[in-house]
């Protein structure tokens, strides 16, 4: 097997603790109601599937085979799980990413043109732009900055460009606020969900959080009048296609509240996922300084000082592969869930009808069967010439099957054209308070990712 570690790099990214005894019913549900990863048992990371049974029978799996049977060969027997659904069902319905069945398909199709090669490369410039205002951003900075926060503003924009053709009616910091709250409060996992409380019994965190989908709700609501007054079909945008879609089979629209949903759902996983995958990249690379030279010599040669554009990507090969290797360590998306439908076999484990079957991202990526030094950051894993061979089913950031993120191109360049043009301008320090991984619904570095900052002459 190739090795491209280098041996004497002490820094070992910071990860999520682990708990090694069993952990009762109550304790994992206060537990995951801090962060979802704490849940994940050690053997998790060394064996394929878990077991357990907590009221619902459920099974933790990270396992190569397994994940394609779920995600792809019997993906119909592996509905996402109704405690996943609910938790986003206040703030996005049963948009795309809830829906299922006939339902998904037809609003797959509706939305799926908007990213093709074609498309995404068309909006590669607005990609260009924001990576240019982020750089001056930067550059005030002071020195030091946090940069969660600083990514978030710079995917905001551009998600705005693709899904309503600009942002008149988005206040970024105010959208922003409400989903961090949205985040902690519906976002974190239920204790009521744990110990077995009926469906139908109003869960806090969905009350707490109807302030915050109000607050998005009505924004996104605006945005979607202001275009309906203007002649559709002009911006052929996200909304545009949405507004004009129809199920070929029904001839079924969405309704006001389908797009409201669909539109709060791109919003939201359109910037956050990315701008998580960039922050946690600048993290890593801040600590490992030799990555840090070996990306900017090889961009810096390429860019001269200009701005990264899509046409430059393709020469810079470290870039997609430091971010592959920081979505390995730190997937946005850390955990999914299915509910089994009927009967079947997973790893050689029965599954029963309503069986959750957790896919924990996070740990399939830090597996000890399927990894070497697992821990450890290095981009060489990602080198398609050098790097050890791996199943595709063993690294899933993005998912995979029908269901894999709509949205994976776009987010690929869009943070490729942002990490490049920061990296070629930027050296990234360490700095304190130190990040770490935190998981209600997506993988947070808190409480975020403080780095010196210094322009390069
Ligand atoms: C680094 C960035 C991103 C990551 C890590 C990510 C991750 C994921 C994952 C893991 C899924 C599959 C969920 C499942 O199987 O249950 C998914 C689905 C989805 N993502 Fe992303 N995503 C990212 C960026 C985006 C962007 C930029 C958009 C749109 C602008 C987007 C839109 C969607 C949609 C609509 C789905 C649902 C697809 C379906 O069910 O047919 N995502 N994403």
């Amino acid at each position: 097997m190739n090795r491209s570690f280098i041996p004497d790099s002490p820094f070992i990214p910071v990860g999520a603790p682990v708990h090694r005894r069993r952990l009762s019913r109550i304790e994992t549900a206060f537990i995951a109601r801090r962060n979802v990863l704490e849940i994940i048992p050690s053997y998790a990371y060394r064996q394929p599937i878990v077991s357990g049974d907590m009221l619902i029978r459920w099974h933790m799996m990270a396992d190569p085979t397994g994940m394609k049977r779920v995600m792809l060969d019997n993906l119909a027997n592996y509905p996402k799980s109704e405690i996943m659904r609910r938790m986003l069902r206040p703030a996005i319905g049963e948009s795309l990413f809830n829906a299922d069945g006939a339902d998904w398909k037809w609003q797959r199709q509706a939305v799926a043109p908007v990213f093709t090669h074609r498309n995404v490369v068309a909006l590669a410039p607005a990609m260009s732009a924001t990576a240019e205002r982020a750089s001056r951003r930067l550059t005030v900075s002071g020195g030091r900055a946090e940069l969660v926060a600083q990514m978030l503003t710079a995917t905001f924009d551009v998600i705005c460009d693709v899904a309503l053709s600009g942002r008149e009616h988005f206040d970024s910091q105010t959208f922003s606020r409400a989903i961090t709250q949205y985040f902690q409060t519906a976002g974190r996992a239920s204790l009521l969900d744990f110990l077995g409380f009926p469906e139908w019994f109003p869960r806090p965190g969905e009350l707490l959080a109807g302030s915050s989908v109000r607050t998005m709700h009505t924004m996104v609501a605006a945005a979607i009048d202001a275009r309906r007054k203007q002649a559709t079909g002009l911006a052929d945008d996200l909304l545009d296609r949405m507004l004009a879609a129809q199920d070929p089979e029904t001839g079924h629209r969405m309704s006001p509240q389908d797009l409201i949903h669909n539109m709060q759902f791109f919003i939201v996983a359109g910037h956050e996922t990315t701008a998580l995958a960039l922050a946690w990249a600048l993290y890593l690379l801040a600590n490992a300084p030799d990555w840090q030279e070996r990306v900017r010599a090889q961009v810096a040669a390429q860019l001269s000082g200009r701005t990264a554009t899509a046409d430059d990507l393709a020469a810079m090969p470290l870039v997609e592969q430091v971010l592959e290797e920081s979505m390995r360590l730190y997937p946005p998306v850390g955990l999914l869930a299915r509910t089994v439908v009927a009967d079947d076999e997973l790893c050689g484990r029965a599954m029963r009808p309503n069986d959750t079957v957790f896919l924990p991202i996070w740990a399939l990526h830090r597996h000890e069967m399927w990894w070497q030094e697992s821990a450890r950051f290095d981009p060489g894993r990602f080198d398609p010439v050098t790097g050890p061979k791996r199943d595709k089913y063993q690294y899933l950031p993005f998912g995979a099957g029908p269901r894999v993120c709509v949205g994976a191109n776009f987010a690929m360049m869009q943070a490729s054209i942002i990490l490049a043009t920061l990296i070629s301008r930027f050296r990234f320090l360490p700095s304190q308070p130190l990040p770490h991984p935190v998981m209600t619904m997506t993988v947070r570095p808190e409480p975020g990712v403080f780095l010196e900052v210094q322009p390069i002459e």
